[in-house]
């Protein structure tokens, strides 16, 4: 198998920002799922995976269609893979983690609140890896007198507020505005920015998890900002590149790894090496499944069988015996088709290890 010019894999979009600004609402919104609600104290503790096809795309962004993309919509990648992070402050690895894999990035944060900490460091680590990414400014809703108009352009809704809601949006975008300049970070609302500046500026979307005002507008800046790095980062590679994201226990199917699997294929009966707590091992693929699109790995789904999945993609993969769940998260795995790659992938996976 060889990379194939123009063969795009979906690009991996984390969700990223402080602790209940909103990042898994605004999935939920998205996916028109309730992931939120049936979270321990409403706080987001894994990494989530949610695989997102063109077609739920197309149909959130219809109606911001012409704004966003003029009059061709010419998506080129073949949906996305999104990411949640929880934004407590304890779970910096699991952020590092996510962001490590991440092409785009939604910045989340709460228009009442304006930057924290975590918001912070979530920008520190964007940086570091220069991921281009969007600030969703949510919870528009809270604003005094905020009328919700869910389905129109979101730049309308607030052209149409009354005169003293907008001057209360305006006050607390400049906050923000303020607060990323001393990030040095320029940021601009999305409808202000001409197709010079992309890549320079970062776009703002304001947004309503609650309401769902500016959710099109959102996932059409996303869609854009990954149109951009279409054919430099995205081409679909048959080399595995797959991360070991959690390793659990499911009724009815046994141990298994939630992965996210960036580039290459993954087949049953493939050798997969692991990092693992007494060292690296090797064991054998059993079953690959995927939750359905639009669900999110991390909960209990009619989890969808396959013979082989391609990247980028969330994936749950059950072992041959239970020697699974010995491996260790965040840690790569790596597929071995010739003999002699088992022992160099576990020469590999020791120096990941000695690095941990
Ligand atoms: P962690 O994953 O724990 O960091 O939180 P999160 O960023 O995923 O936030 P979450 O989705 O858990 O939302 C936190 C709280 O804010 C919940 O009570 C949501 O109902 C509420 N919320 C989220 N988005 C909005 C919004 O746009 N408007 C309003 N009014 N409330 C919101
Ligand atoms: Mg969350
Ligand atoms: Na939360």
């Amino acid at each position: 198998e060889q990379a194939i010019e123009g063969d795009f894999r979906c690009p991996i979009v984390c969700v990223l920002g402080h602790v209940d600004t909103g990042k898994t609402k605004c999935l939920d919104n998205l996916r028109r799922t309730n992931v939120q609600d049936g979270e321990a104290g409403g706080i987001t503790q894994h990494i989530g995976a949610t695989n997102m096809p063109l077609d739920c795309i197309e149909k959130r962004t219809s109606f911001v269609k012409k704004v966003a993309f003029g009059d061709k919509l010419d998506i080129q990648i073949p949906g996305l893979l999104i990411i949640d992070t929880p934004g407590h402050e304890s779970f910096s690895n699991l952020r590092s983690r996510g962001s490590s894999l991440c092409d785009v990035a939604i910045l989340v944060v709460d228009i009442m609140h304006g930057l924290e900490n975590q918001t912070r460091e979530s920008i520190k680590l964007l940086k570091k890896k220069r991921c281009p990414f969007v600030v969703a400014l949510n919870k528009i809703d809270r604003i005094y007198e905020w009328k919700s108009s869910p389905h129109q352009d979101v730049r309308k809704t607030i052209d149409n507020q009354k005169e003293g809601t907008k001057n209360q949006f305006k006050k607390l975008y400049d906050n923000v505005y303020t607060q990323m300049a001393v990030e040095e970070l320029n940021i601009k609302l999305f409808w202000e920015l001409t197709t010079e500046e992309a890549g320079e500026w970062i776009p703002i979307v304001p947004t309503s998890a609650i309401t769902g005002d500016g959710m099109g507008n959102l996932i059409a800046q996303v869609i854009d900002s990954a149109q951009n790095i279409v054919g430099k980062k995205i081409t679909y590679n048959p080399g595995v590149k797959c991360t070991v994201m959690e390793v659990k226990a499911i009724e009815g199917l046994g141990k298994s790894i939630d992965a996210i699997l960036v580039n290459g294929c993954l087949q049953n009966g493939d050798q997969m090496v692991l990092a693992g707590q007494q060292g690296p091992f090797a064991t054998h693929i059993r079953q690959i499944y995927t939750p359905p699109a639009n669900k999110d790995l991390r909960v209990k789904n009619a989890w969808v069988k396959h013979d082989r999945v391609k990247g980028a993609t969330g994936v749950k993969v059950v072992g041959r015996g239970d020697d699974i769940e010995k491996s260790l998260a965040g840690m790569p795995m790596y597929i071995a088709r010739k003999d002699d790659e088992v022992e160099y992938f576990k020469g590999e996976l020791e120096e990941e290890i000695g690095d941990a």
